[in-house]
């Protein structure tokens, strides 16, 4: 993730929560935890963003759950007119608010709205979710309105903590139903519609907020859309 080795990256404010397990991960949540500090995030591209979209020509992307931003700022930067979805209100105005600064208001379009309620609007040359962990059945919804939202010729890039995280001890918030693999991803593509060119558990190095460095494993999912 685009993380700092902060108590929010480290996820050490949610381990620290008593009946974890049962909470919701709705807006009020997400809110609250954008409210908690001034930055959540580093304001750094995710790494396998950058990776992915390198062979990419611009276009349209979109990218749910894009937080305060740094992922569409960096693909609004190299050209693509891109479109953040989030369902914190106070993530979006951060993410506005870098991107005017950067002078990249006129390539960003930040839109509001709960991606399991909502379907994002328009199809995209490039749709993008980076650490968007929710629960099970909820998450194949999530994906195939993602899918949908991919424009035929397009890529989709799903990328999340990998359930290896968890045995290996990373800090992670302890909901081993949160977590999900990259074929678990592609089962919800179409054979048919979609070629599947990564599916895999992608290794990095980290640092956690007290230090201490792991390797940590990422889900990467990248499929194109037939065109
Ligand atoms: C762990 S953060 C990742 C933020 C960003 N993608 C990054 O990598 O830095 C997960 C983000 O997903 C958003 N989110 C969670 N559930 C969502 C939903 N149902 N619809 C839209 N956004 C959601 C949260 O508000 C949060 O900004």
């Amino acid at each position: 993730m685009s993380e700092t080795p902060t108590p929010h990256a480290d996820h050490r404010d949610l381990r620290e929560v008593p009946d974890l397990a049962d909470m919701v991960f709705d807006e009020a949540f997400w809110d609250g935890r954008y409210r908690s500090a001034p930055t959540i995030w580093s304001g750094r591209p995710n790494p396998t963003l950058v990776a992915e979209a390198a062979d990419l020509s611009p276009g349209t992307a979109l990218d749910v759950g894009c937080g305060e931003g740094a992922d569409v700022a960096w693909l609004a930067e190299r050209g693509w007119t891109a479109t953040g979805v989030d369902v914190s209100q106070v993530a979006l105005d951060r993410a506005a608010a870098h991107a005017r600064g950067a002078g990249l208001a006129a390539r960003t379009t930040w839109l509001h709205l709960d991606a399991t309620v909502e379907p994002p609007p328009g199809r995209y040359d490039l749709v993008s979710a980076h650490f968007v962990h929710l629960r099970p059945g909820m998450r194949d919804d999530l994906h195939r309105r993602l899918a949908a939202a991919t424009a035929p010729g397009g890529t989709l890039l799903v990328v999340a903590h990998h359930p290896d995280d968890l045995a290996a001890g990373v800090p992670r918030p302890p909901i081993p139903e949160l977590f999900f693999t990259a074929d678990d991803v592609a089962g919800v593509l179409d054979p048919a519609e979609w070629t599947v060119i990564t599916s895999e558990a992608r290794t990095r190095p980290w640092t956690d907020g007290d230090g201490r460095d792991w390797t940590i494993s990422d889900t990467v999912l990248r499929a194109r859309r037939r065109a």
